[in-house]
């Protein structure tokens, strides 16, 4: 059932899967949106259904069962852990739900494959989010690649400097786990791999190394890769939680004309041949998280750096370009020399620091809201969405790639794959 919208569009109905960090997001950017409304939500913990439930004045229903049995439901966001996103996902669409999954697709290809075969059969549209696709920066990027203002794409690189406590690892099962979440570069530094093959098209090659250093996680906690793309151009992906403090996500194109660096959804330098060199035009991220570069302003981290016994505690004073000597100086006792200083504790709360670098929950809706209204105009335009599932897939394709390169220590091809606006 559909309630009219504004402007007469008919208003969408949304059911939440998994109501943690990325659920909560969902439903702040479908209350942004005119034509979605929040009907249902539900979690394997009934309690924190409830909670939201009560937030945004929609239902909390016992089980998944119950929330795809609603005729109120046209649209379900699955945001349960990684690894379970084909699970739920195709039992939403075998109920004739759309689906806006949460990104990864899913941790293997096998999982993203039934999961878009389920799309399919059932006729139903999916995406997987990739909100940093719709930050405003990344439409001028597209802009300058369309209009071949680049030139011939030499290289890419994509960077996610991140940093996050043991006690993240810590605060779900499933974190840090391979079944179910993956790496750093599954998790976090997913999202510009999918920016750097939206802008440098499909990649057919990978060599990588990962590590892990300053965590207590199955998985890497770094990972480097070198790219070659099936365009002849070549790139490096690095991918890191264990970055302190942590820095702004960046995209850096380099073409035969000249060089856009994104950071943080916002071009910060454009450098093309025939104009006048300068920081990059104003754009920025959607909503209020655009701010300064967050390189020089990452936000401080939700609890110290306590890495595990394996790992050696950055020596104060030691990170070139990071925190200055004195903010580590001030060292809680008893905790690891490395740190997080009490001076720069005091200087933001926890948990309320504007972007993702260090704070987990730190996402603005926005770009969220963007990429889930554009999917409701595909709806109703029966037309493929901007985001498709299968580029989500060609995403997993290289993550995969990069392990598989780590273990084995040798270069991984990849099958000559399209990718979503990639020239
Ligand atoms: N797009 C982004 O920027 C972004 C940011 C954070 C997380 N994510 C993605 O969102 C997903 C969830 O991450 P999170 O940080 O919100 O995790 P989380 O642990 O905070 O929340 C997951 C929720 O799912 C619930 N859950 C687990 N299994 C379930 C099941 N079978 N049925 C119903 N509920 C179930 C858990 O109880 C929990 O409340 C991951 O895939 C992650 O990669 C995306």
């Amino acid at each position: 059932m559909n309630e009219s919208g504004a402007a007469g569009t008919r208003r969408r109905g949304f059911g939440i899967v998994g109501v943690g960090v990325i659920g909560a997001v969902h439903a702040e950017a479908i209350g942004l949106l005119p034509g979605a409304r929040l009907a249902a939500v539900t979690d394997a913990v009934p309690g924190r259904a409830k909670a939201l439930a009560g937030e945004w004045d929609c239902a909390a229903e016992p089980s998944l069962a119950a929330l795809l049995a609603r005729d109120d439901v046209d649209v379900v966001s699955v945001c349960v852990p990684s690894g379970l996103h084909a699970e739920v996902g195709i039992q939403a669409a075998a109920a004739g739900k759309h689906l806006v999954v949460e990104k990864p697709i899913d941790v293997t290809l096998e999982a993203a494959d039934r999961l878009i075969a389920a799309a399919r059969g059932n006729g139903v549209l999916i995406t997987v989010i990739s909100q940093h696709r719709f930050d405003t920066g990344l439409d001028e990027l597209r802009r300058l690649l369309d209009s071949g203002a680049l030139g011939s794409l030499l290289l890419g690189e994509a960077s996610t400097k991140w940093y996050r406590t043991q006690g993240y690892y810590d605060s779900a099962a499933w974190r840090g786990t391979r079944d179910l979440d993956g790496g750093s570069l599954l998790n976090q530094g997913v999202h510009y791999v999918d920016l750097l093959l939206w802008a440098m098209g499909p990649a057919a090659e990978v060599t990588a190394i990962c590590a892990t250093q300053a965590h207590r996680v199955e998985v890497e906690d770094t990972a480097l890769a070198l790219v070659r793309f099936a365009s002849g151009a070549v790139g490096t992906i690095v991918s890191s939680t264990a970055v302190y403090p942590g820095f702004a996500q960046r995209l850096e194109v380099t073409g035969t004309n000249g060089t856009v660096v994104v950071e943080d959804g916002r071009i910060t330098r454009r450098a093309l041949a025939g104009e006048r060199h300068g920081p990059g035009s104003p754009g920025g991220q959607r909503g209020p998280s655009a701010g300064p570069t967050a390189s020089h302003t990452a936000a401080t981290p939700a609890t110290p750096p306590a890495g595990p016994a394996a790992a050696t505690p950055a020596t104060p004073g030691t990170d070139p370009g990071a925190t200055p000597a004195t903010d580590r100086s001030a060292a809680r006792p008893g905790t690891d020399p490395g740190a997080t200083p009490a001076t720069d504790r005091s200087a933001a709360t926890p948990g309320t620091e504007p972007n993702a670098a260090a704070n987990p929950g730190g996402i603005d809706p926005s770009s969220h809201a963007a990429q889930i209204a554009e999917f409701l105009t595909a709806i109703d335009q029966g037309r493929q969405p901007a985001v498709t599932a299968e580029s989500a897939r060609a995403t997993l394709e290289v993550v995969r790639a990069v392990y598989e390169s780590a273990r084995t220590g040798r270069t991984v091809v990849i099958p000559a794959r399209s990718v979503d606006g990639a020239r």
